[in-house]
């Protein structure tokens, strides 16, 4: 085995004299992890490069043959006793009949895979069975969570099972935990891990890491197991394993084994098949948008028609469940003082035809246009809702808030062609027999990741005699936690995914529809205890069409620079080697490299501290530590980091908010004044004033009217609103030290604050500006009746030019900086247009982004200096801008 112990990562460049020994091979690609505390305190790990494999392989045989530690695993047995009715209960799991092979794997290897149906005790069993078998002794067995609320749960049962108190099998996340000294079993969220690395890069105070849910492939987990590939074989040589245990629902293992840069030999894996009975999925004929009222729909038939046996039922979020359980509570309610179990055996056993719930006359629909139907039943309801709105209190659709009442005014009326009444009186009254023949109560729970630790604990106790389980739950219910006796499955299709802005790296939570992946497993969860039925809200041809068949990984949806940058912040320098589960884009992460570079956000370390081979190696400085703050990208993070320190952040959220979303004026920027600094400020300075006045507007009732004078898109002023909202609490929650208000009806900014935002606004986006040239200066061709003036951008051949609704075309201004650059037309008439533009001063550039200046002499001659007159440093320059040369003037700036 001596080719792959060639290959093993070592350490080159520690703390650790011995390690200073290792010779450097010909070609390497490091993974450099820096001390928070001690910028000095570096730890490079070698990775080999594929490409210089051989050459590597040949060269570093010539110098050193050493074999592989031995691997060593504790002998110890730790005397567990356990409830004889757990004892009970543990036994009908799966994964207990695997117990002595999944320890022999473990004791005999460093990384392993246990991939198993969710249910069949991966998560609670495992960390019992290290912990028996002696890795809890001297170290800590480690376990990650992607979720707060398996961390919490998991760690409860695990130390339950075992007989121990949280004192020893403790958890730890953000904001909250229990640890002590004595912990044996430390469950975490991933993110917790990240940052002990950062403190502790070979993990010493653990014997095994368990990285648990790793088919979630969350951002964090990813970035552990590329980490963790390397650590592992530090570990051993230091005559310290580490085992790696990857648990993951049989969902992409691949993605694991089959990537040679993680791991070289693809780690054992142990499958366990849980127990699982047939589950019969239906589709519903048709996809109503109002899946909440569909769940609610088909959970009164469940439960009124089908025999016993608890029901899931799975939305998107919080308040959906809230709602949901809310409306179930009042139509079944529990009551502590009657008896129900006689009304038990009341329920007829379960055929086939039963079970097809589907085929309810209100799911038949004729073949009309879908969108039609909706429509007219749209307008239907406006009608029906108007004339009610007197007597009903109005429930906003868009968010659902809880009913003030007990649940029997919700959704707007909806009446559909077949005369069906949809809202919930109306439901009950037509399912008013089955009811009323049986009243058996539901026992209703909401199930959700923030949920308080006692609340959540419910879902796994039985319900109460005579009443039917049902949990209304968000995603975690999916593969993070199993509850038993459920057989009947309510799936609305949907989950909230993190959807990223691609050009502001702004990000925002949207009900999209579930991976058919996730389709499966939540059906999974209905044949438990004996055979289920699950029921899809929506039609096969959305399963197939319009559900994506996996999501990609967390990593691999957000915008790459804010990834880079993220990752640099860990000291993970060398962000394009990176053993990624999923690799991104390398080509992209290089370029985002560059754009941070350009901005001052990463910068090349010092001259004395570069090695011969690794001047690629970007790094991230005291500027790029404050933008990581903000959650933007990095560009207009900046903005917003260097606002801080002048006051202005109020206005940099608002204006950074308008920027992320597009089209907020329909072309009428006549009617905004053109004068002061809002010229200067450009388009951005109108949008300032736009959104500031909308508000005003809006606070008077007024908006609409508002926006359709001044040409705004109504949707987009009111997602501003909910942006510049989000921003700022995030930004108070995540920025130490910052507490913003939101001053919704913002002043314009005074001709100070203008010329300081536009500077701003040059500090985010400084890598995009544009000189002014008379377009005779180049060829132009045909368009050149038109243009009398257009812009020379960076390296760019072609002019660009000021986009149709710019305000700037009215002053043209010598400098400028844009947000965004795009091409129209078509062939002959196709040009390069730039978006959000502002005006700025040339002499700026050197001191906001002088990452793109070639200043030579002129800057330290006379070299900057006090005025005690006027108070400031100032400083002399004359020097040119960016690869294009342009020539800078001759100035004074303080
Ligand atoms: O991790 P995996 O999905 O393989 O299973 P698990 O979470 O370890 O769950 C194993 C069993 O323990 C399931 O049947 C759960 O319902 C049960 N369990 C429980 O009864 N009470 C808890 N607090 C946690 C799990
Ligand atoms: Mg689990």
């Amino acid at each position: 085995n001596d080719d792959n112990d060639d290959e093993e990562p070592e350490i080159i460049n520690g703390h650790d004299d011995k390690e200073k020994e290792t010779p450097k091979p010909v070609d390497k690609v490091d993974i450099t992890v820096a001390d928070t505390n001690d910028s000095k305190a570096e730890k490079t790990i070698e990775i080999p490069d594929d490409k210089k494999e051989n050459v590597k392989k040949n060269n570093k045989k010539e110098i050193k043959v050493e074999k592989k530690p031995l691997l060593e695993h504790p002998t110890v047995h730790v005397e567990v006793k356990r409830d004889p009715k757990i004892q009970v209960a543990r036994l009908k799991l799966p994964i207990l009949g695997e117990e002595q092979r999944i320890m022999e794997l473990i004791n005999e290897n460093e990384f392993l895979i246990v991939a198993g149906e969710t249910g069949s005790g991966k998560t609670t069993q495992i960390p019992q069975f290290l912990y028996e078998a002696g890795y809890a002794e001297h170290k800590m067995i480690a376990v990650t969570e992607p979720r707060r609320v398996a961390t919490v749960a998991m760690a409860a049962r695990v130390g339950y099972e075992l007989g121990l108190t949280s004192k020893e099998v403790s958890y730890l996340m953000r904001f909250e935990g229990n640890v002590t000294k004595d912990t044996k079993i430390k469950f975490m969220t991933d993110g917790v891990l990240l940052k002990e690395i950062q403190s502790d890069f070979l993990l010493s105070k653990y014997s095994v890491v368990i990285i648990d849910e790793a088919h979630e492939r969350s951002v964090y987990t990813d970035i552990l197991l590329g980490l963790l590939s390397r650590i592992v074989p530090l570990r051993r040589k230091r005559g310290s394993p580490l085992r790696l245990i990857i648990m993951s629902a049989t969902l992409r293992v691949e993605d694991f084994t089959e990537n040679t840069r993680l791991f070289k030999d693809p780690p054992p894996v142990i499958k366990i098949d849980s127990r699982q009975f047939p589950v019969t999925t239906h589709f519903n004929k048709n996809t109503n948008s109002d899946y909440l009222k569909e769940a609610y729909k088909k959970t009164v038939k469940i439960h009124t028609r089908l025999p016993e046996g608890g029901i899931l039922i799975f939305v998107t979020g919080q308040q959906e469940v809230h709602y949901l359980v809310k409306k179930l509570k009042a139509a079944f309610p529990y009551r502590k003082d009657v008896d129900y179990t006689k009304l038990i055996t009341k329920n007829k056993p379960v055929s086939d035809a039963d079970a097809a719930l589907d085929s309810e006359p209100e799911d038949i629909e004729s073949d009309d246009d879908e969108v039609e139907r909706e429509m007219k039943r749209a307008r239907k309801a406006r009608r029906k809702a108007k004339q009610k709105s007197k007597t009903l209190p109005k429930i906003n659709l868009d968010d659902y808030d809880m009913p003030e009442d007990d649940g029997q005014a919700d959704l707007v009326d909806d009446e559909d062609s077949e005369g069906h009444l949809s809202d919930s009186d109306a439901e009950e009254d037509s399912l008013a027999p089955s009811i009323k023949s049986c009243r058996q109560p539901l026992w209703v729970l909401p199930l959700y990741s923030m949920l308080n630790q006692n609340k959540q604990a419910r879902v796994f106790n039985p319900a109460p005699a005579g009443a039917r389980l049902c949990v209304v739950s968000t995603d975690v219910a999916e593969t993070s936690i199993t509850i038993p006796s459920i057989r009947y499955v309510v799936d609305t299709g949907k989950k909230k995914m993190r959807v990223y802005d691609h050009t502001t790296g702004a990000s925002a939570w949207r009900v999209v529809w579930t991976s058919q992946a996730s389709a499966e497993q939540r059906s999974g969860r209905a044949g438990r205890v004996s055979s289920g039925h699950t029921y899809r809200l929506y039609s096969s041809a959305v399963f197939q069409h319009e559900c994506p068949e996996q999501h990609p990984p967390d990593l691999c949806r957000r915008p790459v620079d804010d990834l880079v940058l993220t990752m640099k912040c860990m000291g993970i320098d060398k962000v394009v080697n990176f053993p990624f589960p999923t690799a991104p884009d390398r080509m992209q992460l290089r370029l985002a490299e560059k754009r941070l570079e350009a901005l001052g956000i990463l910068e090349k370390p010092p001259m004395k501290n570069i090695r011969k081979d690794d001047e690629e190696v970007l790094k991230v400085t005291p500027l790029g530590k404050a933008v990581s703050a903000f959650p933007l990208l990095p560009r207009y993070g900046k903005m917003l980091a260097l606002s801080h320190q002048q006051n202005l952040l109020p206005f940099t959220i608002a204006l950074v908010s308008a920027l992320t979303v597009p089209e907020v004026m329909t072309g009428k920027p006549d009617s905004w004044p053109a004068t002061g600094n809002v010229l200067l400020l450009g388009d951005p300075g109108v949008l300032l004033r736009a959104i500031g006045a909308a508000e005003y507007a809006y606070v008077k009732g007024e908006e609409e009217i508002f926006c359709a004078k001044y040409g705004l898109r109504e949707k987009a002023i009111k997602e501003i609103r909910k942006l510049r909202k989000q921003l700022t609490s995030e930004i108070n929650l995540s920025v130490a030290g910052v507490n913003v208000a939101v001053d919704p009806e913002m002043k314009p900014p005074n001709d100070n604050q203008a010329r300081l935002l536009r500077q701003l606004v040059l500090s985010g986006l400084g890598d995009q500006v544009g000189k002014k040239i008379a377009l005779d200066e180049v060829k132009q061709g045909e368009d050149k009746r038109k243009f009398k003036y257009a812009y020379h951008c960076g390296e760019l051949e072609e002019p660009v030019h000021l986009h149709s609704d710019s305000i700037l075309r009215k002053s043209i201004p010598e400098w400028v900086v844009f947000q965004e650059l795009y091409e129209t037309g078509a062939e002959e008439r196709r040009k390069m247009v730039m978006r959000n533009v502002t005006a700025i001063e040339p002499e700026w550039l050197p001191l906001l982004v002088p990452q793109l200046c070639n200043l030579g002499e002129p800057l330290d001659d006379p070299p900057p200096r006090y005025d005690e007159k006027s108070g400031r440093v100032k400083c002399h320059f004359k020097g040119t801008f960016g690869k294009a040369g342009w020539e800078l003037p001759t100035a004074e700036v303080d």
